[in-house]
């Protein structure tokens, strides 16, 4: 029995001696300054989320480029211009994928494993965004088609984005598997819609990890897979739609073979990633790739473009000017279809569309997760293993040293000369550094292509002449509901 009382109490006195030894060691760490707070456990929680730019500001503003705040039950680090280089460039000590994966299990939620659906990237890459000449014409082809049957002869929308969810799915499906499905009804409705039902799914707070770290990531799984939810509606379709697609190329393959001409898009590349010996394919993981492929692309590249059309109806003194290219273009044309090179060389086009994401983008983004024992900062700042570190977006993209006067200001030549797929540290609407979106050459340019046909069909303006920004959810923007006038030009183009 005594050697029973002397084996718990060594083991209490061991443990309790463990503890204090490792908070010694965090402590010896030299940490960020930790925003003081007054309500333990809740700690920053509703100040950060009640109003995230004003707070933030306050916190910079008396703390400096890099501090720590207490957010639902854990401690993150928030970084600014000077150091988020830093986090961006160290990938073996900084991993954005396992901190977005805390919020967005993605592979749970589909029973893969980690890291399932990495040569995704590379095939969008190089496949869509290298290949931008290849898309071109079906992209116009089916903006063209979107426009006309969802506009036609001019309209209000209100809320926009809806209708530019549908607009933008016409391409996206031509890209990811063929123009065919791109005249889908059922296929169309769930790539514009996919993302945008599933964002309440995420957005409910995480609340339970006060009690517990990742407890709301656990239970989001459970629900997730015991309940019927609209991320399951939407992949049920795809995986309808396209298994004749991939049975009849599999069809194809087999007879023509070395003969076989493949289609060009982003579902090919993904059979021939996976095909086996006998033409065979797992169906589900094509399925799989496809969703994930809609939502990195779909809700995005709507989201931007509507936020556009509302700087541009905000901006009444730069139409002539920006038309005008759009117009000398248009007179340039030769065939049927513009050129990939046409649509890089409206340069004013791009730099207002740059200047929209620059200032329309969220207050903060890119957490990333602390992999080794701790990393330091070239201040000196050390933060430790497993440690959240936040980028403060909004602060960068305003920056005066890195984006010239006026920052706050939206002036649309601002980048004239410096593409808006071109990343750089202090510009970020599209990641920097090993996860820099795949994307962004073909979305970039898609959206150009539209908002080419919309100004040379329409004149475009906010409902009322309101100026609108984008409404902050805690710290995310999402697109302004303000309705926009499509009114159609007598000088037809
Ligand atoms: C204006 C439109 C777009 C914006 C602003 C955008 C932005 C981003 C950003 C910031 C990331 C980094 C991770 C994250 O925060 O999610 C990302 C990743 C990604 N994007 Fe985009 N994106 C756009 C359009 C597209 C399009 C059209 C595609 C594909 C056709 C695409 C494919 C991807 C993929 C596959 C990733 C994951 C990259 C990785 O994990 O390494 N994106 N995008």
């Amino acid at each position: 029995m005594n050697l029973i009382i002397q084996l718990v109490s060594f083991g209490i006195i061991f443990y309790i001696a463990s503890k204090l030894l490792r908070q010694n060691q965090k402590l010896e760490l030299n940490e960020p300054p930790l925003v003081p707070y007054k309500y333990p456990i809740i700690g920053h929680t509703f100040d950060y989320f009640r109003d995230t730019e004003n707070f933030l500001n306050k916190c910079t503003k008396e703390y400096g480029e890099i501090f720590s705040l207490y957010i639902f039950g854990k401690i993150e680090t928030f970084v600014g211009g000077k150091l988020s280089p830093e986090v961006f460039k160290n990938d073996k000590d900084f991993n954005f994928d396992i901190a977005f994966k805390e919020k967005f299990p993605m592979e749970r939620f589909m029973d893969r494993p980690d890291k399932y659906f990495a040569p995704l990237p590379r095939i969008i890459f190089t496949y869509l965004s290298q290949e931008l000449q290849a898309y071109t014409e079906r992209v116009q082809r089916t903006l063209t088609k979107a426009i006309n049957e969802l506009i036609g002869d001019g309209k209000v929308l209100q809320p926009p984005l809806k209708t530019f969810q549908l607009i933008i799915a016409r391409p996206i499906a031509a890209s990811l598997f063929g123009e065919e499905l791109s005249e889908d009804k059922e296929v169309v409705h769930t790539i514009a819609y996919a993302a945008s039902d599933f964002i309440p799914f995420l957005s409910i707070p995480p609340i339970l990890d006060f009690i517990y770290p990742l407890l709301h990531k656990s239970l989001m799984v459970i629900v997730f897979k015991l309940f019927n939810n609209p991320f399951k509606v939407h992949r049920e379709v795809i995986k309808r739609k396209i298994s004749p697609v991939i049975e009849k190329r599999l069809n194809d393959m087999k007879r023509d073979k070395e003969s076989y001409v493949p289609p060009i898009d982003i579902l090919q590349k993904l059979i021939e990633l996976i095909v086996d010996d006998n033409y065979k394919v797992d169906i589900d993981i094509l399925t799989d790739y496809i969703v994930i492929a809609i939502f990195a692309s779909s809700h995005s590249t709507s989201t931007f473009l509507t936020n556009a059309l509302h700087e541009f109806g905000n901006h009444p003194e730069i139409r002539k000017e920006l038309v005008e290219e759009q117009e000398q273009l248009y007179k340039a044309k030769i065939g049927p279809y513009y050129t990939s090179d046409q649509i890089g060389s409206l340069v004013k086009l791009d730099s207002f569309f740059k200047e929209t994401l620059r200032l329309t983008t969220s207050i903060v983004l890119f957490e990333h997760k602390v992999l080794n024992s701790h990393f330091t900062f070239s201040s000196g700042h050390q933060v430790p293993k497993d440690r959240h570190v936040t980028t403060r977006l909004q602060e960068i993209h305003r920056d005066e040293e890195s984006h010239g006067e006026n920052p706050n200001e939206f002036n649309f030549l601002r980048h004239l000369g410096n593409p808006a797929p071109h990343v750089e540290k202090h510009y970020l609407p599209f990641s920097f550094g090993k996860h820099a979106c795949p994307g962004r050459f073909f979305a970039t340019s898609e959206i150009k292509t539209c908002l080419h046909l919309l100004f040379l069909k329409y004149n475009i303006k906010n409902v009322n002449d309101e100026i609108t920004i984008p409404p902050v959810q805690g710290p995310f923007k999402r697109s302004s509901d303000v309705g926009i006038i499509f009114e159609k030009r007598k000088d037809v183009y």
